[in-house]
């Protein structure tokens, strides 16, 4: 199967070149794990090789997510410039839906609905879709219909050939019984442990499913730097020294 490259050297060799084309990606973890930048790597390689992409925001503002590239040494606005990325920010486009229709307070909720409605309408030659974060999908749904609005998104882009991204807190991810993991083609999940002696935190990468191919070194130490996520050793390594 066909890869594409998910930005961080090391990652791509951990899962046999990137991300498999055209299948859905789950990467969850708590806050400050590592998951946004994750996705910023992989837009911006992609866009970097001249793909389509798309970024949907889900929480987070546009401005602070163009900021937060810049300072990894990965800015995306060039890439909105040259029209490589679109940023859909679907909170921010409520909120002034909202506003200039003086309803403040009203269906301020259903963002899922949006998304749903975004996608439908995209362009079927959108190579890469990073969304961020889809557990706002989780709040106020029972487990069915989240389960039912997820694979709904997914089928969308499954069928329109897109390579996707979809980043989910840890909290919203166990909050749905971990449903999601499941559905997708693979998962990665983001995990630190604090070093109370050294006052660092250290973080594992941890492909836990990769539908395709078997992962030969499944956790891997990697630290967030001023160039982003570098992956520093697999355990096999660790376990080597
Ligand atoms: N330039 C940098 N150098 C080192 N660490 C950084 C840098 N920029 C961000 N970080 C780290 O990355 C974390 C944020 O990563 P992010 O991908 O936004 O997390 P999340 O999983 O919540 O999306 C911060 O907690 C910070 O520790
Ligand atoms: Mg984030």
């Amino acid at each position: 199967m066909e890869s594409l490259s998910t930005g961080i050297e090391g990652l791509d060799t951990l899962m046999d070149g990137g991300f498999p084309k055209g299948k859905s990606i789950l990467v969850t973890g708590p806050p400050g794990a590592g998951k946004t930048i994750l996705g910023i790597h992989f837009l911006h390689r992609s866009c970097n090789e001249g793909k389509k992409c798309i970024l949907i925001l889900t929480r987070e503002l546009t401005e602070d997510i163009l900021s937060q590239s810049l300072s990894i040494n990965l800015d995306l606005k060039p890439f909105v410039e040259s029209k490589h990325l679109s940023i859909k920010n679907i909170f921010e486009d409520k909120m002034n839906k909202i506003k200039s229709a003086s309803k403040f307070g009203k269906g301020l909720c259903a963002v899922d609905i949006d998304i749903i409605e975004y996608l439908s309408s995209m362009s079927s030659e959108v190579d890469v879709m990073v969304i961020d974060n889809i557990g706002v999908m989780a709040i106020n749904h029972d487990i069915r219909e989240f389960a039912d609005e997820f694979s709904s998104i997914s089928i969308i882009l499954l069928k329109n050939g897109c390579t996707s991204l979809f980043v989910m807190d840890e909290d919203s991810y166990n909050l749905t019984h971990r449903l999601t993991g499941y559905m997708v083609f693979g998962l990665i999940r983001l995990t630190s442990q604090e070093n109370f002696n050294y006052g660092k935190t250290k973080k594992y990468l941890y492909i836990e499913k990769m539908r395709d191919k078997a992962v030969p070194i499944k956790y891997s130490l990697f630290d967030i730097t001023p160039e982003g996520i570098k992956i520093i050793k697999g355990m096999n390594d660790l376990l080597e020294v």
